[in-house]
This record gives structure tokens, sequence and C-alpha cells, in this order.
């Protein structure tokens, strides 16, 4: 196992599983994948003829040629027969969300983020799949000092649900280590995604639809909090890149470079939608970090990629996407 960066360039792989392929970042990359010709198995819990929010992310790819979807839960399903012939298996399923893994669905993420991903594992190996690519997430370096976190920082997971994506993404580093293993790993850290179709329950979408509706924001904290916002598109090109690096196990960070705070983010959404939002003042949340910022030099050099969308261009792409019938208006 290696974890120093080389040079590398991007190949679209032939034939892919994209797991989690019914949320917000699975459809995004299983679309951008099918575009670049390649073969793609889509596997979701969430069954799109019955629940809204998968629908909608799955509007874009109905019909399209390549594309086969599977409803089913890693946690039980037969993973074998969706391995055959693939390249690659990009591994989006998963629990997300920082502030509801206090709760009593703590067990969902323990399920989903860490047993689910063990038989997904075990599955690639009988299956002799050479790459997976891993979602992984910057909530894994915890409290900072407001500096870039650095891949070899020590991780101090501040919230149940970092605790389970620190296990999900050492789990398949620690399969990639066994000697015998025929699958090398990426797990790439994702720091707080946004664009079309970004999770209802996430900030930008929530400023965004405050500014549309009228409806009051909640703001947790003082709004200072900063993010290291990445958009969809750019987190996207990272993930395939990712999947074409020449043999490379080890974390990549994919940071787009916008060290904005909240009150950045409301203020570009007051611009955009030429009203002012209405702020319902709320308690910080426990789990939620100060400041989270990517050190891209890892990201540059292992997959040769860096971010191109800043952020007022990206949150104007997501508010136009929010005045589309086909997508989610709910916050
Ligand atoms: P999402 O909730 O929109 O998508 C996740 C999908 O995984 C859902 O459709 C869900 O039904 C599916 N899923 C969950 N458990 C499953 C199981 N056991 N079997 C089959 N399907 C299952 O979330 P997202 O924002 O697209 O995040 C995707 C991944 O990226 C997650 O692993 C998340 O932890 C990680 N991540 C996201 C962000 C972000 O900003 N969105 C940042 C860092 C990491
Ligand atoms: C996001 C995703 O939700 C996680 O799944 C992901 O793992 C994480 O990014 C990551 O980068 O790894 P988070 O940074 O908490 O987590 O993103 P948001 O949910 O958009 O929250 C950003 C900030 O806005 C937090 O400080 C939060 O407290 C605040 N917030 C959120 C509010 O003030 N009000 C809200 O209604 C929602």
């Amino acid at each position: 196992m290696s974890d120093s960066p080389s040079s590398a360039t991007a190949s679209s792989p032939r034939r892919a599983l994209v797991t989690g392929a019914a949320g917000f970042i699975g459809s995004h990359l299983a679309h951008a994948l099918l575009q670049t010709g390649t073969t793609v198995i889509g596997v979701d819990r969430r069954d799109p003829a019955r629940d809204q929010t998968a629908a909608a992310n799955m509007a874009p790819l109905r019909g399209l040629p390549g594309y086969m979807h599977i409803t089913a839960d890693l946690l039980t399903c037969a993973i074998d027969p969706l391995l055959i012939d693939a390249d690659v298996i990009f591994h989006l399923a998963g629990i997300p969300g920082v502030r509801p893994s206090w709760g009593p669905q703590f067990g969902e993420y323990v399920n989903s983020n860490i047993l689910a991903t063990q038989r997904l594992m075990d599955a690639a190996t009988r299956m002799r799949v050479p790459r997976l690519v891993v979602a992984s997430s910057s909530s894994v370096y915890g409290p900072t000092n407001g500096g870039p976190s650095v891949e070899g920082d020590h991780p101090r997971p501040a919230s149940p649900y970092a605790v389970t994506k620190l296990a999900e993404e050492q789990l398949c580093l620690a399969h990639a280590s066994r000697a015998d293993y025929p699958t090398s790993v990426i797990a790439l850290r994702y720091f707080t995604v946004y664009g079309p179709r970004q999770r209802p329950d996430m900030f930008t979408h929530r400023a965004l639809h405050a500014a549309m509706t009228g409806q009051p924001l909640r703001l947790y904290g003082d709004g200072h909090q900063r993010r290291d916002f990445t958009y969809i598109d750019d987190a996207v090109a990272a993930t395939i890149s990712a999947a074409g690096a020449p043999i490379y196990t080890g974390i990549v960070n994919v940071g787009g470079g916008a060290n904005a705070s909240l009150i950045d983010v409301i203020n570009i959404a007051n611009n955009l939608v030429g009203r002012e939002i209405q702020i319902h003042a709320d308690n910080a949340r426990n789990g939620d970090v100060q400041t989270t910022r990517a050190d891209p030099r890892r990201a540059q050099a292992v997959l040769g990629w860096q971010p191109t969308v800043d952020l007022p261009t990206g949150m104007r792409a997501q508010m136009r996407a929010l005045t589309q019938p086909s997508y989610r208006t709910a916050a």
C-alpha cells in the first residue's frame, strides 16, 4: 500500500457500479459517467417509484442508454452480481448529515456507513474489482486551527456521523492493505458539496429556499462558520479522475477552494434573489466545526484535478435549478 502522491491523468472506466445513485452526488456522478460512455449500474435503497427525492434526483438518468438501476439495500442484497465485469466501484451510498447523527438514527449510520461498506469490500474482493473510490468526508478532521487540513493530519471526528465516515474510509483502506487484496482504494474527503439537487437539509439549499420563498432561515450559531464549499460538477470531476488515477491507494481531499462563511452564503443568496433573508437565530449545534479547509496539493498531484467553479457561480446554478419543477423545492 502506498499513500504517496504520483501524477495522474484521468480516463473514464468502461463499466462502473455507483452506489447511492438515487442520492445527490451519486445521481450527478452516474449522469456524468454516462456522458463519457461508461456503462453504469446504479444501486440505492430508496425506490424512485415511491420516494420523491430519489425520483427528482434520478429524472435526468431516465431512459439514458447504458444505465441500469437496482433498488436494493447494500446491507442485505446480493452484491456480487452487480460487480460482474466492473472496472470500478464508486461507493457513494451512506447516511450523510452531521447533526441528526446524535439522535436515535445512529444505528442507521452504522448500518449503512460501516456494515454495508464491509459487505461491499468483501464482494469487491471476491469479484476482483480493480478500483474502489469511496466517499469520505471533511468532517473526519474535526476542529482545526483554521488552516488547511492535510490528508496526513490526525483525525479528530467531532460527531457520531464523522466517526462512522472515518471508520468507513479506514475500513476500505484496511482491506486494500491486505497482501492478497485485488482492489486499490481511493478515499475522497469531500468538503460540503453544493449545487443543483443538493440535499434539502444542507445550508446552501436552505439559504436559497429562504431567499426565494421569504420563509425564515434558521441559523445555527453566529454564521461565522466557514466551509470549503465544493460545487457538484467539480466534486464529480474529481471522483471520475480518481477512477483513472494510476495505482494509488490512500486519501485525497476534494475541496472547492471557497473558504466562505455562512454569512457570505446568505449575502450571495440575497443578491441572487434580490430579497433579504429573514434570519431566525438558533444555538450552535454539537459536532459542527468552525472551519473546514482543504489542502489542495494531493488532489492536484494524484488526480490532476482542481476546482473550477466559484461560490457565486455555483449558487446561481443551484438557484436556477430550484426554479425547475422537476427539482425539489421543499426545505
Ligand atoms: P444522499 O443522501 O443524497 O445520497 C446517499 C444515498 O445513499 C441515498 O440515496 C440513500 O438512499 C443511499 N443509501 C444509504 N444507505 C444505503 C444502503 N444501505 N444501501 C443502498 N443505498 C443506500 O447524500 P449525498 O449528499 O449525495 O452524499 C453521498 C455520500 O457522500 C455519502 O456517503 C456522504 O457521507 C458523502 N459526503 C457528502 C458530502 C456532501 O456535502 N453532500 C460531503 C462529504 C461526504
Ligand atoms: C456537509 C454534509 O451535510 C455532510 O454530509 C458532509 O459530510 C460534510 O458536509 C462534509 O464536508 O464532510 P456540513 O458542513 O455540516 O456537512 O454542511 P451543512 O449541512 O450545509 O451545514 C453547514 C453549516 O450551516 C453548519 O455550521 C450548520 O450548522 C449550518 N446550518 C445548516 C444552519 O445554520 N442552518 C441550517 O438550516 C442548516
